[in-house]
């Protein structure tokens, strides 16, 4: 099994260049099924999320070529089936999107239910709600879901718990149905707005991405495009937290400042200087960090996906802070992992008191899911000593070649598959 070796206590300096926004990319990829055109989609992150999803999609039917690492082109004309196998949602949740997609275009989809996963239960009602308003009859046998409709009528939907998924998958459905649609109490993500902008440029006519109110004209076909997704605002946000942790100096670049305002404003807050540049952000943290608190929202809200980064910063802080996860039930698992790192946290349901220590030192952990496992790293990076970290597939679902853009960072890091090969990284390091 895969794991990082970690030798921490090096101050990350130097430059980083941010990859594809992963969960716009998905959401992005599913939508280009709604045109018979050829579609060519770049700065795709390479990614073993994005890697399933092209696989299920060529499961049904879908021509992808791969023109690059960060490219592919994808035509649709001969999807014959809408039935996705159940080892590819098994995989990758968001596998879920080709339910808008299919049902959008084809008026039928089969696509086994996603299960929980280990942040939370992530129930899926307000899609299937959202389906149903637009007159697809939806049923769940034999764990698939089946939504299909004679035809798909607009409709005025409201979300009751705002969400990226039902937002997306919704959007997607309506771009193709009959009519005008309304989306209220929407996800205001970028990632929502860039799916919003890929279905645009497809021909489809969506306003007020971005917005708490979402307006769409169904349109009968769409159409070829070329398109490049957004830069990932949470790979950036991790970057930017290694910094901080490490007492280090980094130049994050291809980013959109404005999509980090939330992270920035924390980053501040705890005592780091923060420069914004057209499309780079800088990180500097000389002195020791403050606490502080923070509670995740709905974007622009501080991000859910940015809170293991920030939890595990705040552990060398100085002071006490206050953590609240109010988006998902079970994200504080890594807690567990830090205080065997010498951290002083406590967990009490969604919130976590974490009471800075001068420093961490390094153990074996392992990685309980995709930002944890990333907040992790952090925190063996900034720790004395080695860190071992198990279980990385699940960072690899989300972070491309993250332990090559540390390294160019100065950190020492390894991914390793045996014990030989981590008794030569540590006699390389001496
Ligand atoms: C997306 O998940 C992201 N995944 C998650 O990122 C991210 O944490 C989350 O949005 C919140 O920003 C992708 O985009 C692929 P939600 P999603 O629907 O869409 C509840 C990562 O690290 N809910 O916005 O599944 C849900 O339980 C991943 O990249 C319902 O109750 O999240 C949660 O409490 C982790 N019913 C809240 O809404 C529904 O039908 C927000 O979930 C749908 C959601």
């Amino acid at each position: 099994m895969e794991q990082y070796i970690i030798r921490g206590g090096n101050p990350l300096v130097g430059e980083v260049e941010i990859s594809g926004a992963k969960n716009a990319a998905l959401g992005i990829l599913a939508a280009a099924i709604m045109t018979d055109d050829t579609v060519l989609i770049e700065n795709l992150p390479d990614v073993r999320d994005i890697n399933v999803l092209l696989e299920a999609m060529e499961s049904i039917g879908v021509k992808v070529e791969r023109i690059t690492k960060h490219a592919v082109l994808m035509n649709s004309a001969n999807v014959g089936e809408v039935s996705v196998d159940y080892e590819y949602i098994k995989k990758i949740r968001a596998s879920y999107y080709l339910i808008g997609a299919l049902l959008g275009k084809y008026k039928r989809a089969e696509v086994p239910l996603p299960g929980g996963c280990n942040i939370g239960s992530r129930p899926i009602d307000l899609h299937i709600k959202g389906f149903k308003a637009l007159g697809a009859k939806v049923s769940i046998r034999k764990g698939f879901i089946i939504a299909e409709a004679e035809h798909l009528k607009g409709s005025h939907i409201y979300l009751d718990t705002v969400s990226v998924g039902a937002t997306i998958n919704i959007m997607m459905a309506a771009a193709m149905a009959e009519g005008r649609t309304i989306i209220e109490n929407c996800a205001r993500e970028p990632h929502v707005v860039d799916v919003a902008n890929f279905l645009n440029s497809m021909g489809a006519n969506i306003k007020g991405a971005g917005t708490d109110v979402i307006r769409i004209r169904g349109v009968q076909r769409l159409h070829k495009t070329e398109y490049s997704i957004i830069p990932d605002q949470i790979e950036a946000g991790t970057f930017m937290f290694a910094a901080a942790a490490t007492k280090g100096d980094v130049m994050v670049k291809h980013v959109i400042p404005k999509h980090l305002e939330a992270t920035t404003a924390k980053l501040l807050e705890i005592g780091c200087e923060v420069e914004e540049f057209d499309d780079a952000v800088r990180v500097v943290a000389s002195k020791r960090l403050r606490s502080t608190n923070v509670k995740t929202l709905p974007y622009p809200g501080y991000p859910t996906d940015m809170q293991p980064q920030i939890g595990v910063t705040l552990a060398l802080a100085a002071g006490t802070s206050i953590v609240t996860e109010s988006i998902f039930e079970n994200r504080f698992k890594y807690m567990d992992e830090l205080a065997r790192m010498g951290a002083v946290v406590r967990v009490e349901g969604n919130t976590a008191i974490i009471t800075g220590v001068d420093k961490l030192s390094g153990a074996r952990v392992s990685a309980p899911d995709l930002r944890a496992g990333a907040a992790l790293v952090i925190a063996g990076l900034a720790a004395e000593g080695e860190t071992v970290v198990d279980d990385i597939v699940y960072i690899q679902r989300g972070y491309e070649e993250f332990e090559e853009k540390l390294r160019s960072l100065g950190a020492e890091i390894e991914r390793v598959n045996s014990d030989r090969a981590a008794q030569k990284f540590r006699l390389k390091l001496g």
